[in-house]
């Protein structure tokens, strides 16, 4: 796959959205988790995309103001055969020219000496600042030279300018080899979900059913979990990022489950499940369950082309506002209670995100005061909730909540496509429906 003409197709439309600008993107680097020990290497989203190469601390170049066979240059770690033993296996300088499509290679340690040499003719410089804290010195230091020679020269780059819109917008519309992976993530995510609601009983520790979850994963060949799994029995399901996961799941209790995998590409599921430990929903578990799963349904409908995120998260929120009043747990006006933010301390989040490459995946909601319209492609989430607990005060005018609704907390979240026609849930065979959770 490595350098299958997807990464090459990819490479070419970057460049040609480049103009002649010079665009250096950085690979990431291993992150310390404590001590000397490091967590397992995550690459960068965007040099994955464009590289698909693997490995730590590369730079790829990418200059459509050279000529043809200098176009893409990419620095990496050299062969060492005293590191590899420590750290694994590297393809060097030749690997990278041999598999991974690259115009130009060399090690590492030459960009110091050759960043000026490869910057030379370049307009401007497509470079993210803030973010490679150790390449940024060199990349500012490097162009600085060229302006300071400027006058004599007569040319330097002049400017500076993000690579994202270019990228992340790249990355926003999927093609279908990215659909087909977001399929498989998806999929096996959605088998994950439906084991462990077979598997969990109550008395279990929500540790065990994460372990469930993530062994699933790791059997069926992705990487593993895509975000920290969260698996929240009874009130832990209130906190959004719960990730302690280590209470035992009492007899009563719902159990909300939020996990997805990642491919071997780096492609992810994420999905969330919310169902009855015992198999039998109390009355107002199901009374909340219902809201969520018509709100969740009513902005799945709405995910089409032409419509827009903003779209999908006012019909969820709507309905859900709409649920709510008509159990007594808001009052008032259904437009007034949203326009004043009400029902904030039952729903504290937007209705999705794009997912793709990242979980909470790159591309912009809205250009200004536009919002960006759905195209086919675009892969969402639509995940509306309900938390009922003490943990935010009720808004002025709305009712202090009855004891027997607290420590309920439930979400239900999809991962959709985006087609010509109308939409294709990816996560579809993770069961949502009461008379799938109940037994
Ligand atoms: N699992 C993270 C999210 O749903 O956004
Ligand atoms: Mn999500
Ligand atoms: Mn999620």
């Amino acid at each position: 796959m490595a350098n299958s003409s997807v990464f090459r197709q990819r490479r070419n439309l970057f460049l040609s959205h480049l103009g002649s600008y010079a665009a250096i993107i950085p690979a990431a680097e291993l992150v310390t988790h404590h001590a000397d020990c490091e967590y397992p290497f995550r690459q960068n989203s965007d040099f994955w995309y464009l590289t698909g190469f693997d490995e730590p601390n590369a730079v790829a170049l990418f200059l459509p103001h050279k000529p043809n066979g200098e176009k893409y240059v990419l620095f990496v770690l050299p062969k060492d055969s005293a590191a590899e033993v420590w750290t694994g296996f590297r393809w060097g300088t030749k690997g990278v020219l041999d598999n991974f499509d690259a115009d130009i290679s060399h090690p590492l340690n030459e960009l110091p000496n050759l960043l000026p040499h490869y910057l030379e003719g370049a307009e401007g410089i497509a470079f993210r600042v803030g973010k490679h804290s150790h390449l940024e010195p060199l990349v500012l230091k490097t162009w600085s030279e060229h302006l300071q020679k400027l006058p004599r020269s007569g040319f330097s780059p002049l400017s500076m300018i993000a690579p994202c819109p270019i990228l992340h917008d790249m990355r926003l519309r999927k093609d279908d080899f990215e659909i087909e992976r977001m399929r498989i993530a998806s999929k096996i995510s959605a088998e994950a979900h439906e084991l462990v609601r077979e598997f969990a009983r109550p008395g279990m520790n929500e540790r065990d059913l994460q372990a469930q979850i993530e062994k699933y994963f790791l059997e069926k060949g992705t990487r593993g979990p895509a975000y920290g799994s969260i698996v929240a029995s009874g009130d832990n399901a209130c906190v959004l990022h719960y990730t302690a996961n280590n209470a035992t799941i009492r007899s009563g209790d719902l159990v909300l489950i939020d996990a997805g995998c990642s491919l071997d590409d780096y492609y992810n599921g994420d999905i969330t499940r919310t169902f009855p430990i015992n198999g039998k929903f109390s009355g107002e578990q199901k009374a909340l369950y219902e809201i969520t799963l018509i709100a969740q349904k009513a902005a799945i409908k709405c995910v089409r082309s032409g419509n827009n995120a903003e779209n999908v998260h006012m019909t969820a929120l709507q309905h859900l506002v709409e649920g709510l009043v008509d159990i007594g747990l808001l009052v008032g006006n259904v437009d007034s209670i949203i326009e004043q933010e009400a029902y904030s301390h039952l729903y504290m989040h937007r209705t999705g995100h794009w997912l793709g490459l990242d979980v909470h995946d790159v591309g912009a909601y809205r250009l200004g005061d536009y919002h960006l319209n759905l195209e086919p492609g675009m892969i969402l989430t639509v995940e509306p909730g309900i938390y009922i607990s003490d943990r935010l005060p009720v808004p002025k005018g709305q009712p202090q909540i009855d004891e027997r609704w607290k420590g309920i907390g439930i979400r239900i979240e999809d991962d959709v496509l985006v087609t010509s026609d109308s939409v294709e849930v990816l996560s579809k065979n993770a069961s949502k429906n009461l008379i799938d959770l109940e037994n």
